[in-house]
């Protein structure tokens, strides 16, 4: 098995980290543009191999994608993150040209990969690489779900009190500040209902501050997160290598699912060994079909930029 991540910045680094150190792979092959800097990171990470006990080969290169050749995954995080105060949105006038050519030079080595953006806009990111490569749906994988699922079941377990891993919960929507939609009404502490212990007021908190969790960050931060998100990467990675089929929301190309078409946006999906194994359609109240068209609206005008930019046909 061989995994390529492309961009060895914050969130690249750090998925190439997680998937060395869970070995989902035997070759693993960092890319960046920026001189040496892919080859530093890779060998810094070598180093730690004897210490954390892992035998994934890691290899940097610096725009050699000769050297990405025959990979099964490709996670691309290339693209410029986030200032404070900016939107995920505000980044698309550079990452659109950095995403398109990325994705023409992963299919010119690997034709069969399944590719994974993590570049924001994450959605017409996500969008714009199905497009531009032909590629059928079940390659193209947006993600963006599983981190705001993640920060979910944080904010849900700190206001619960709990331990995070006894709390379940789903984002769905796009990726943006105010495109998700946290699904409140199904969320759970271990199986029971999360609104038998909080009221209207506190779950709606809960969904506000996730929604807003990667914009917190970046304040913190100075720059956006990147061990989460990374995290998040390399679990997506995980659920393909090894043909998991877990259940995971996912920013995906959809044909009428949730009443949407010709659009990438996060829903619930089934991954495995051929990617998008299957979407799994239920069906939204209609406060959360609501949300979920005003998002895809949303959405929708951010891919319109691609074609105001002649990026796309
Ligand atoms: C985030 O939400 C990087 O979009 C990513 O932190």
């Amino acid at each position: 098995m061989k995994v390529t991540v492309v961009g060895a910045g914050n969130v690249g680094a750090t998925c190439a980290d997680n998937i060395a150190r869970k070995e989902l792979c035997d070759e693993l092959v960092l890319l960046d543009i920026k001189e040496g800097f892919a080859e530093g990171k890779a060998m810094d990470m070598m180093q730690t191999a004897n210490l954390l006990g892992f035998d994934t080969r890691v290899v940097g290169s610096t725009s050699d994608y000769s050297k990405t050749a025959g990979s099964d995954v490709v996670v691309v995080t290339s693209g410029i993150p986030r200032k404070p105060g900016m939107t995920r949105e505000d980044l698309i006038g550079i990452n659109a040209g950095i995403v398109r050519d990325v994705t023409e030079n992963i299919l010119k080595y690997s034709p069969n990969a399944i590719i994974i953006v993590i570049s924001n806009p994450m959605d017409t990111m996500t969008y714009l690489a199905l497009k531009a490569s032909g590629l059928p749906k079940n390659r193209i994988i947006g993600m963006g779900g599983i981190l705001d699922s993640s920060r979910f079941k944080y904010y849900l377990s700190q206001a619960l009190k709990s331990s995070p891993n006894d709390v379940h919960g789903v984002v769905i929507g796009g990726h943006g500040d105010t495109t998700m939609i946290p699904l409140t009404r199904l969320a759970t502490y271990n199986g029971t209902p999360a609104s038998n212990y909080l009221n209207e007021e506190e779950l709606e908190k809960v969904a506000a501050d996730t929604m807003v969790g990667g914009a917190t960050l970046t304040k913190l931060l100075g720059t956006s997160a990147w061990l989460a998100p990374g995290a998040s990467g390399a679990a997506l990675v995980e659920a393909i290598v090894r043909d998991e089929k877990r259940l995971m929301p996912c920013s995906v190309y959809l044909d009428g699912e949730y009443g949407q078409s010709d659009i990438c946006m996060g829903v619930p999906v089934v991954i495995g060994r051929n990617g998008v194994e299957k979407i799994v359609d239920f069906k939204l109240n209609e406060k959360e079909q609501a949300a979920f068209d005003k998002s895809a609206a949303a959405v929708r005008n951010m891919n319109g930029v691609l074609a105001e930019m002649s990026i796309l046909a």
